[in-house]
């Protein structure tokens, strides 16, 4: 008769560390919003420079130069330049309808799962290519009257949920991220979301929308069309004590000609620029320190008896107990630290609003650029050269594994 015991306990314990980092701008940081024509490096004022995503070489250039670099990608649309644009189409039912104001566009409805896996490549992509940051743009579907006009259309709560998506994934990546425009949903997404981007608040009197969120210490970048002179009031009223960057742009072709909007020299020494910190010229590191532990323990028994008579026939009687006990335990600690000094002083909130005619068709025109801006630009573009795409998304700085067999017993 042999009996034999057999007990393996098997206990290991798991550490993984990781720190993540990434830049985010501060408050009075210069921008350039650059999405038309090139960017001559060598005359670029800006701190902070936004261009397409899959400019590898631009960056590149502007990285050498001490500058960094916000990248532009539609999110709410698909350009018919891009390069992944057959992969949007093999998803059922994501790419949508023209958007009629925008000729080079197709609406997405990103509540389709699908969409997921070709933001993430294309994060991917901006990772490899070094951006800093990014823009997501054309969020805001819900409210065009085109989406409206779906059989199903996208809802401000749909468009939380994907914003909300876009922030934490770009965070996966280490890329900060903007929200571009759709500021209606600000106060839901806004701890998603780094810092901010709008085009002609002023122009409607509703820059104090993002009150709140620069009040966080993030910034706004916003753009302007027109010229200084002829905006000037507007842009002294609206911008006073509010702590948002403001440039102007000549024409919606946004290219690299720029205005930094001075407050002080064009509205009136009086005017307060309203930053609640400018600690830095630069920007800041935030780290996204997270915390691992896994504890695994897995006991596992086999009781086996084995009768043997004096015959040659062996009569066996196998019992296999197997107890396993899987313990898994992970706690997680994200800690995100932010020097941010408050100012003391009272800021002035514009509660001007303007009543009706806000939503009408011209401001949305308005506020779009023309269409033939992309479309000669990007066709241009230089090509990204391979499929290079390794994605360090984590630095583990500890990695600690420990197996211990614990008995191991024969008994006859
Ligand atoms: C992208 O880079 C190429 C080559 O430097 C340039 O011709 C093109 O205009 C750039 N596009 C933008 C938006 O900077
Ligand atoms: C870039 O800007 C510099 C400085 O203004 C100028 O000298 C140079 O000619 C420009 N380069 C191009 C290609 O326009
Ligand atoms: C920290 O990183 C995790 C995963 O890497 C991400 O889900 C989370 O959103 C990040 N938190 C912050 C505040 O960036
Ligand atoms: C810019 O922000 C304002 C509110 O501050 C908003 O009303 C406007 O729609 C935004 N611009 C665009 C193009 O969405």
């Amino acid at each position: 008769m042999k009996f034999l015991i057999q007990s393996i306990a098997l206990f290991s314990l798991l550490f993984a560390y990781s720190a993540n980092a990434r830049w985010i701008p501060t408050q009075g940081m210069t921008w350039n919003y650059v999405l038309g024509g090139t960017v001559n490096v060598s005359k670029e004022k800006a701190q902070i420079v936004d261009i397409d995503f899959e400019n590898a070489s631009k960056i590149k250039e502007l990285h050498n130069v001490g500058k960094k670099v916000i990248c532009y990608f539609s999110g709410g649309t698909l350009e018919s330049f891009r390069k992944d644009k057959d992969d949007y189409y093999k998803v059922s039912g994501l790419v949508k309808n023209a958007y009629s104001q925008w000729s080079s566009e197709i609406w997405l409805d990103f509540r389709k799962e699908g969409i997921k896996p070709l933001i993430k490549n294309r994060m991917k992509i901006a990772k490899n290519n070094k951006c800093d940051a990014l823009e997501v743009d054309n969020l805001g579907a819900y409210i065009h009257d085109e989406v409206k006009s779906w059989s199903n259309p996208l809802t401000k709560a749909d468009t939380i949920i994907f914003a909300r998506w876009l922030g934490q994934t770009a965070h996966e990546y280490d890329l900060s991220i903007g929200l571009k425009n759709v500021v209606g949903i600000i106060d839901e997404v806004g701890s998603y979301f780094d810092f901010a981007i709008n085009e002609s608040c002023v122009v409607y009197n509703e820059c104090y929308h993002y009150k709140n969120f620069i009040k966080k210490g993030k910034c706004v970048f916003g753009v302007t069309y027109g010229s200084v002179s002829s905006m000037k009031s507007a842009l002294c009223k609206n911008l006073n004590g509010l702590g948002m960057t403001m440039i102007i742009k000549p024409d919606y072709d946004l290219h690299q000609d720029v205005t930094f909007f001075n407050g002080k020299s064009t509205c009136g020494s009086s005017f307060d620029d309203g930053y609640e910190s400018k600690s830095s010229n630069e920007g800041t590191i935030v780290r996204n320190v997270t915390k691992k532990t896994t504890t695994t323990k897995k006991t596992t028994t086999t009781k086996k008896t084995t009768t043997t008579k004096k015959t040659t026939t062996t009569k066996r009687t196998t019992t296999t107990k197997r107890t396993s006990t899987k313990k898994t335990s992970t706690k997680r600690t994200t800690t995100t630290k932010r020097t941010s000094t408050k100012k003391t002083s009272t800021r002035r909130t514009t509660t001007t609003r303007r009543t009706s005619t806000r939503r009408t068709s011209t401001r949305k025109t308005s506020t779009r650029k023309t269409s033939t801006r992309r479309t000669s630009t990007r066709r241009t573009s230089t090509k990204r050269t391979s499929t290079k795409r390794t994605s360090t998304r984590r630095t583990t700085t500890k990695k600690k594994s420990t197996r211990v067999v614990v008995v191991y017993v024969t008994k006859k």
